[in-house]
């Protein structure tokens, strides 16, 4: 039987994971001080917590969402992305207390979107996001913005573009919808069937197609820029001001709509231009302030965004960019001889494991030298050889895998001598 994992999903494992774990500590920390806390939301929701606050008419909830029913026939959907998922278990869990707002969560999880696979865009792949409720001070925009641009900044990118734009409220939206409808009417037959059906649903969507020629189709129209009331233009116009007050570079890009139905206000996206253009968006995100409402929670505003995690390595891997290891524990590998006194070699793993010590043991017992091979190929510092003599002497003989040094240590006082020699405590 040959069995494949299903299209558009990977297998992450070996340096991967080293790559991965980087990231993830990178974001760890500076959730900390940003004081952003954990949630952990099912993989699953019931279909209308994505369909109802994405937007029906958006590519997301209209093509690319796993939906099925259970065996009561409930529908379910696996989660697309994270916010809609922590707005949900916000207002069941009632987390929102109006003494400590805004009330800072992030989560770290796998998304799943029917998609068409190519490099950097999945059918399964990771998120990590952040949602910061209850309060709408431009300030806010400005440091969720920060965080984004500082955990790329700390992994150590550096051709990146971060470009902001503001959706406004619902009323700057219905003006803006309204002229936008007028122009798009005028170019109809230039749309491509999906935007022709866009038009009528949802115009703004037009600037998510696929296709090249409707975006630049939509992009030559006008610009919700200029249709902003006073108070929204007051707010972009503060966060701007905070981000330069920070020292981060944006430009505005008024093409910038999202594809998502939620948004309100500020919306930013961060761009790689290393990676290819159909796939450059690292993270992104914006205001929502109407979501809370909608789902039947508290009249409070909001802002998130997420980060891709696999973009994010596949962008460190093509740079040749290095993981460093959190910290450096020690890496033993041990070797004993065939046919040997199996509770003698447990009892030194048990030892060195006790003491924080990373170690295997190399249970094909075949030949020594293919044994450090192993060793040395899967990165492990030293190689811990019990023979027979080892056995008699009370002894182990121990192998700096790369500079070849050999020592007989004693069994008792096996780690204090490992710690002299290597110089790793
Ligand atoms: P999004 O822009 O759809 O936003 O996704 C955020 C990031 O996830 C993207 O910039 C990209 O790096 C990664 N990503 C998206 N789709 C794929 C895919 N098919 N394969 C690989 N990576 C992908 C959201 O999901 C919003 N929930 C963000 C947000 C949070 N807005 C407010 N709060």
């Amino acid at each position: 039987m040959a069995v494949n994992s299903p299209r558009g999903t990977s297998d992450i494992f070996g340096q991967d994971i080293f790559y991965r774990d980087f990231v993830i500590d990178r974001v760890r920390e500076l959730f900390k001080i940003f004081n952003f806390e954990e949630i952990i939301t099912p993989a699953f929701e019931y279909t209308e917590v994505f369909s109802r606050s994405i937007g029906e008419a958006t590519d997301i909830v209209k093509k690319e969402m796993y939906t099925f029913c259970d065996r009561k026939g409930r529908s379910l959907t696996l989660r697309p992305e994270g916010t809609a998922a922590v707005v949900r278990a916000v207002i069941e869990k009632k987390m929102l207390d109006s003494k400590s707002l805004p009330l800072r969560l992030f989560y770290i999880g796998n998304m799943f979107r029917y998609e068409r696979p190519q490099k950097g865009r999945m059918r399964e792949f990771w998120q990590v996001g952040v949602e910061a409720l209850g309060r709408k001070d431009p300030l806010i925009d400005a440091e969720i913005i920060w965080l984004l641009n500082e955990i790329f900044t700390r992994i150590g990118f550096r051709n990146l573009v971060l470009n902001i734009n503001s959706m406004g409220c619902g009323k700057c939206r219905e003006k803006y919808t309204e002229k936008l409808k007028e122009y798009l009417g005028e170019v109809f037959n230039s749309l491509c069937t999906d935007c022709q059906r866009r038009f009528a649903e949802n115009p703004l969507r037009i600037f998510d197609c696929k296709i090249d020629n409707c975006r630049k189709i939509a992009a030559k129209g006008p610009k919700i820029s200029d249709f902003l009331c006073g108070e929204c233009s007051d707010h972009f116009m503060e966060v701007r001001s905070a981000l330069t007050g920070l020292s981060i570079r944006y430009t505005i890009a008024d093409d910038l709509v999202r594809g998502f139905d939620y948004y309100t206000g500020t919306i930013f996206e961060i761009n790689s231009k290393d990676l290819e253009s159909a796939q450059n968006a690292l993270g992104g995100g914006g205001r929502y302030d109407n979501l809370l409402s909608e789902f039947g929670g508290p009249d409070m505003p909001a802002i998130g965004f997420a980060l891709g995690l696999d973009r994010t390595v596949m962008l460190m891997k093509e740079l040749g960019m290095q993981y460093i290891p959190a910290e450096k524990r020690l890496k033993i590998y041990i070797l004993p001889a065939a046919g040997l006194d199996k509770p003698y070699f447990i009892n030194i793993l048990k030892v060195l494991r006790d003491a924080g010590m990373t170690c295997d043991i190399d249970y094909g017992m075949n030949s020594i030298g293919a044994g450090i091979k192993r060793a040395s190929k899967k990165g492990f510092d030293l190689a811990l050889i019990i023979g027979e003599d080892e056995i008699e002497k009370g002894t182990v003989a121990v192998k700096e895998l790369k500079s070849y040094r050999q020592y007989d240590l004693g069994c008792k006082d096996v780690v204090e001598k490992i710690m002299e020699i290597t110089g790793v405590k």
